[in-house]
């Protein structure tokens, strides 16, 4: 008898976990912590891991990068192992080239559209760039903190945006600032199986051969980070999704993240998804993903 009644009260438990416990961030979160294990393999000892993870830099080279980094270091693109680079960026750092476009970005925000509503009436709270990008379930798609900008703008009468610089990229780093004084982590989820599949398009994508180059994005930021290209160290995919906007010194101003991205997509030789287009929201949304639970840092700056 007491065998039953146990046999049924896990019988039960186990009928209402299989009903709840549908993970579709499972895989997702499986990647996430590859990844994480991965880089910090990598940068572990990246002169002692040679040949399992450097066989082409020498060892001079390897001497100059950082040692055991962990999860958060990676916040900082190739600075976070580029001794060098990093010193650079520290001076640079230190008066910010951006701080007159925060103010500007502040100005944006409260800045009354024709119709008297303003992006304060669109975005009431600030600090959200660990709101975006999210899968909308109404709507079965991947929206974008550049897409939803411009969305608050043609909803009001108003002509949209550049999607990669200007005003939209001020506007992000006024947002960024609010993010960072409000501690906020990138926190990414995915909720339902169009979301997952939203992903692993995403996913598809970094790891996808493409243009007449044949590369792919994994091939420079995943096995080939913290090797040069040319005179740049190339940064990890862990954390590629925390600073934005940056600073870059080689734009002389702001970017939005589809910016940099349709600059590597360029160099892989092909031709740059619009940035709000399902191919780019999605490789935003895999990117954001696998830098879930960093802190946001943006803006910042690169060269
Ligand atoms: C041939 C090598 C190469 C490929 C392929 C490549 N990139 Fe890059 N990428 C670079 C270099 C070089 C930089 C500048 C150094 C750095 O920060 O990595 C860069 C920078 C970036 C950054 C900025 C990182 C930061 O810290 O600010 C992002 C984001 C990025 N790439 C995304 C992508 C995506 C997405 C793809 C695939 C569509 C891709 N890259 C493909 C070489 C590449």
């Amino acid at each position: 008898m007491l065998l039953k009644i146990a046999k049924t009260t896990a019988l039960a438990a186990l009928t209402v976990s299989a009903l709840h416990a549908t993970n579709y961030s499972a895989q997702a979160e499986k990647d996430r912590l590859e990844v994480i294990k991965y880089f910090e393999a990598k940068f572990e000892d990246p002169l002692k891991n040679k040949n399992t993870f450097f066989p082409y830099s020498t060892d001079e080279e390897l001497e100059k990068s950082e040692k055991g980094l962990k999860h958060a270091d990676f916040a900082l693109g190739s600075y976070s192992f580029n001794k060098d680079g990093k010193s650079q960026y520290e001076e640079i750092k230190e008066m910010p080239p951006y701080e007159d476009d925060v103010d500007a970005g502040a100005k944006l925000y409260e800045k009354q559209f024709a119709n008297g509503k303003s992006m304060a009436t669109c975005f009431p709270n600030p600090a959200i760039m660990a709101s975006y990008p999210y899968f909308d379930e109404k709507r079965k798609e991947v929206v974008s903190l550049t897409q939803a900008v411009n969305e608050c703008l043609t909803t009001n009468g108003e002509k949209a945006w550049n999607t990669q610089k200007g005003d939209m990229a001020k506007l992000q780093a006024f947002f960024a600032t609010k993010s960072v004084e409000a501690e906020q982590k990138i926190d990414v989820k995915i909720n339902s199986a169009e979301a997952a599949a939203a992903y692993e398009r995403g996913k598809e994508y970094y790891y996808s051969q493409r243009g007449y180059l044949k590369l792919n994005c994994a091939e420079c930021h995943v096995q080939g980070a913290g090797q040069r290209v040319r005179n740049e160290k190339l940064s990890p995919l862990l954390g590629q999704m925390t600073q934005w906007p940056v600073y870059r010194l080689k734009w002389a101003g702001l970017g939005t993240p589809e910016r940099r991205m349709s600059g590597c997509i360029v160099d892989e030789g092909q031709v740059p998804p619009k940035d709000t287009s399902k191919e780019m929201k999605e490789l935003l949304f895999f990117m954001s993903y696998m830098s879930n639970g960093m802190a946001i840092d943006g803006p910042d700056i690169r060269k």
